[in-house]
């Protein structure tokens, strides 16, 4: 990337359309939905030259994509038909100095105790996004870089 191109981050929550932890005779083991999604994210990300996080709890994403605009509304659009997942709803949508997920194709996390605390300190049981304003998009992405 150029030094002179703007660099976007851009967060959005989704629904998973296939059931959580459907490969429960598995324990222990990642869902094959996310399994694949990871394979794919991290292959064409190298090559677009997009680096940022999937978070994935109780059936929901949140993912941050940092790279160029260009870039990122090209994968958004796929995103959108993309049939594993749903109802997406953008968060936060902002220019950025320096990628923060540098050297990242696709970082994962999943529940932890860091985040549990996060959402509690928010009155929030279950993981839901769709809940989330400015501050809490920014508190949960500040969390996912330092993972
Ligand atoms: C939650 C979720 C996150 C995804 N993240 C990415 C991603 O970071 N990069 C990417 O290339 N594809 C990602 N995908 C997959 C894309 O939707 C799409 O299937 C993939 O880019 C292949 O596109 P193509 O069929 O045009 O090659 C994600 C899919 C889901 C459901």
């Amino acid at each position: 990337m150029s030094e002179t191109s703007q660099i976007v981050r851009l967060v959005y929550a989704s629904r998973a359309t296939f059931k959580p932890f459907s490969n429960v005779n598995n324990a222990g083991r990642m869902d094959e939905n996310i399994v694949n999604i990871l394979e794919i994210s991290r292959n064409k990300n190298a090559n677009n030259q997009l680096v940022g996080v999937l978070y994935y709890g109780h059936g929901h994403f949140f993912q941050c994509l940092e790279g160029s605009q260009k870039s990122i509304d090209q994968l958004y659009e796929k995103l959108l038909k993309d049939t594993r997942h749903t109802d997406l709803k953008i968060l936060s949508n902002q220019t950025i100095d320096k990628l923060g997920f540098l050297g990242w194709e696709m970082k994962f996390a999943t529940t932890d105790m860091e985040i549990r605390s996060f959402l509690k300190s928010y009155n929030m049981a279950r993981f839901d996004p769709y809940k989330f304003d400015s501050k809490m998009t920014e508190g949960l992405v500040e969390i996912l870089l330092k993972l």
